[in-house]
């Protein structure tokens, strides 16, 4: 990636356009999160309700500071996650100029600073924070691998390409209530990794309302799928994990042959395109355990299975 794409994806933002630009977790679609005009061409661009708050990414927690109020467990999350796979959603402060198109008007907003090179530096060159939901359109799959973007997306809009992302699955949503942790929306940071990094003094809880972006149809391929699978049809492809006797006649991946299952958060979006795009009519999906990003993965399977 040379210095004058980022320069490039600069110019574009700061006139009004979207761009695409790699995160550790999946790629974003993003615009300059204080015009208006940007934020609405962004809901329109990727078909999204006004009513699902996007994400705003920053280059630093100065920037946050400037713009939120942080309380001490937020200010700890933040030390110990960010840069990272982690969102946290705070209380706008008066002053700020974030468009209120971004949180469908409410004071709270989601933020992060992302763990990529060069967003790094393009959030380091702008002089605003971007409002960026994942590079898809609404209830379609997100996309780690700039060649899985949708056709128009590739034509139409600048794609800074940094391969593919290192995590694989989403940001993990999260709003502090007093001293309690609730869980939005499960992502790359499991519940287990953020308890090994604050001790186990704040309680976590995901039970609470979700965000407004988990409906029940969501991260879809275009193809049925069926997920907890005992055995596989004629005309499906089969996502396997671990070794297991199963077996399609149509086509085969496995998200991790050792059961890994960081390997399979890595595999699982790329995978789901690769069975979209191949012979089979259906996809069938083995087990995956319920542990770690495995809880996130069920999540994003189920949403996928949903039959409306
Ligand atoms: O990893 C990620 O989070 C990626 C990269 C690009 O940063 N972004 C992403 O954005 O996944 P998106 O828009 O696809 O998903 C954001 C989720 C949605 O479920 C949305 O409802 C929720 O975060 N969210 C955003 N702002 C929120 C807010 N103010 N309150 C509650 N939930 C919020
Ligand atoms: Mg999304």
């Amino acid at each position: 990636m040379s210095k004058k794409e980022i320069e490039i994806a600069k110019n574009r933002l700061s006139s009004g356009e979207v761009v695409i630009f790699p995160t550790e977790t999946v790629y974003g679609i993003g615009c300059d999160a204080t015009k208006d005009m940007a934020v609405n061409l962004l809901y329109k661009l990727k078909k999204r309700p006004k009513n699902n708050p996007i994400i705003c990414h920053f280059a630093n927690l100065e920037d946050i500071k400037k713009n939120f109020y942080i309380n001490k467990t937020e200010l700890l999350l933040a030390e110990k996650f960010w840069p990272g796979p982690l969102t946290l959603i705070l209380k706008k402060k008066k002053i700020s100029k974030i468009s209120p198109l971004v949180s469908n008007h409410n004071e709270y907003v989601g933020c992060r600073i992302p763990k990529n090179k060069i967003t790094q530096e393009l959030l380091s060159k702008v002089k605003f924070p971007i409002a960026a939901p994942s590079a898809n359109i609404t209830s379609e799959t997100s996309v780690t691998l700039p060649e899985d973007l949708n056709p128009f997306f590739k034509e139409n809009i600048l794609i800074l390409n940094d391969g593919p992302a290192k995590l694989g699955l989403e940001s993990t949503v999260l709003k502090i209530n007093k001293n309690i942790i609730e869980i939005l929306r499960l992502g790359s940071l499991s519940e287990e990794m953020i308890n090994k990094k604050i001790n186990n003094e704040i309680i976590i809880n995901q039970k609470s309302n979700l965000s407004p972006g988990n409906l029940l149809k969501h991260y879809s391929p275009k193809k049925p799928l069926r997920m907890n699978i005992k055995s596989v049809n004629d005309n499906e492809g089969l996502l396997n994990f671990g070794s297991t006797n199963l077996f399609s006649k149509v086509f085969n991946l496995n998200l991790s042959s050792k059961g890994n299952l960081e390997e399979a958060a890595n595999n699982f979006f790329h995978y789901i395109h690769l069975l979209d795009q191949s012979k089979c009519q259906k996809i069938a999906v083995v087990p995956i355990p319920n542990i770690g990003l495995g809880k996130t993965l069920n999540d994003r399977l189920k949403r996928a299975s949903f039959k409306n």
